[in-house]
């Protein structure tokens, strides 16, 4: 199974193919699948704004589209135009990833790496980033 650093080193990979015109902001991720196939996504912006995909998403929504639904890791790095590695601040998933994230992630065990290099990283479970979720089980 692959390591943190090598999933971090999938979501640097990812950022590279980032559509950023408006806010170029570049943010890669890495979503790992239990049974180790990894997905790759970056944000893909729009003029219109509203339409733009963040990374987080463009990677599960990848995935999901081709049958998987089991994840236990995702790597998150993001920075502006222009910086090397290691240079930015983290990039922590907005809301709207946080929340689609729990659809189809445990809240206890998923893993949230927030990485501004393969060496320097944070780590969470879903559940600390999103505490009190809301989820399908409020619907049962
Ligand atoms: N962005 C992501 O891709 N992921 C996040 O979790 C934070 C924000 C993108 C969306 C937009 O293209 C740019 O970063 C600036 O908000």
């Amino acid at each position: 199974m692959i390591n943190q650093k090598e999933l971090i080193e999938k979501a640097f990979d990812a950022q590279k193919y980032c559509y950023t015109p408006y806010s170029n902001f570049n943010v890669g991720a890495a979503l790992l699948c239990a049974d180790g196939t990894v997905y790759q996504g970056c944000n893909i912006e729009n003029a219109a704004y509203s339409p733009t995909n963040c990374a987080e998403r463009t990677a599960i929504f990848k995935a999901v589209s081709e049958g998987r639904r089991d994840f236990v890791a995702i790597a998150i790095v993001g920075n502006k135009a222009g910086l090397q590695p290691g240079e930015g601040d983290y990039c922590a998933p907005c809301a709207v990833c946080r929340q689609v994230m729990a659809e189809f992630c445990e809240l206890d065990s998923f893993k949230v790496i927030i990485a501004k290099s393969t060496e320097d990283y944070l780590e969470h479970t879903l559940g600390e980033l999103l505490p009190l979720a809301f989820t399908g089980k409020d619907l049962e």
